[in-house]
């Protein structure tokens, strides 16, 4: 495990959820999905950019029959939500009658996932459910379940591991949190 903090920008971050912390957490919402779509094809739609490691590392492990596809929508600019209502876009998949499975990073006051729930619920899946890394339980204002969860954090902002600080520190391979 890497125990340095680290600088982006202007901010300091210390070392938050090791790698092999999020191994196993990968490990158990893999193996959650494995039992439940026993027997199904179902779609991963992968929410870029964030979402991109957890998501390469979740389907390494996948080992039903599966599709995967991306799709794009931003609410986030530098550290605060702008609650701006955003479009789904890059919908190339026909997810009608699909078993349809949302990859995200976070789910934070949740207002980006009800977005994109409510727009992929107008192309009728057969069934619709929410795949997300980590979840800020105290800033939640949704109404609908996580159904396959990694990690509930603190209200903290983290980076590393897909998570961006004005589109920097992606790249890291475990997760940080911003030093107060
Ligand atoms: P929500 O609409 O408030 O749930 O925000 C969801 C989006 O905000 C996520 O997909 C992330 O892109 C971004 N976000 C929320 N919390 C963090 C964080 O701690 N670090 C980096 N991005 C975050």
């Amino acid at each position: 495990m890497n125990s340095k903090s680290i600088k982006i920008k202007d901010k300091e971050f210390s070392p938050y959820i090791p790698e092999a912390e999020l191994n196993q957490i990968i490990d158990q919402v893999a193996e959650k999905i494995n039992t439940d779509y026993q027997g199904k094809e179902p779609l991963f739609l992968v929410v870029l950019n964030g979402a991109m490691l957890f998501a390469s590392d979740l389907l390494k492990r996948i080992k039903v029959p599966c599709n995967v596809s991306t799709i794009r929508v931003s609410s986030y600019c530098g550290m605060s939500s702008t609650g701006e209502v955003k479009e789904v876009v890059g919908l190339t998949e026909d997810i009608s009658n699909r078993d349809v499975i949302i990859v995200e990073d976070i789910v934070d006051t949740g207002i980006t996932m009800g977005h994109l729930l409510k727009q992929l619920k107008v192309h009728k899946p057969a069934s619709l459910k929410i795949c997300s890394l980590l979840f800020k339980p105290d800033k939640f204002t949704g109404n609908y379940p996580i159904d396959y969860l990694g990690r509930a954090i603190p209200n903290e902002f983290v980076v590393g591991y897909g998570f961006d600080y004005d589109e920097f520190g992606r790249n890291y391979p475990e997760i940080y949190s911003i030093k107060e």
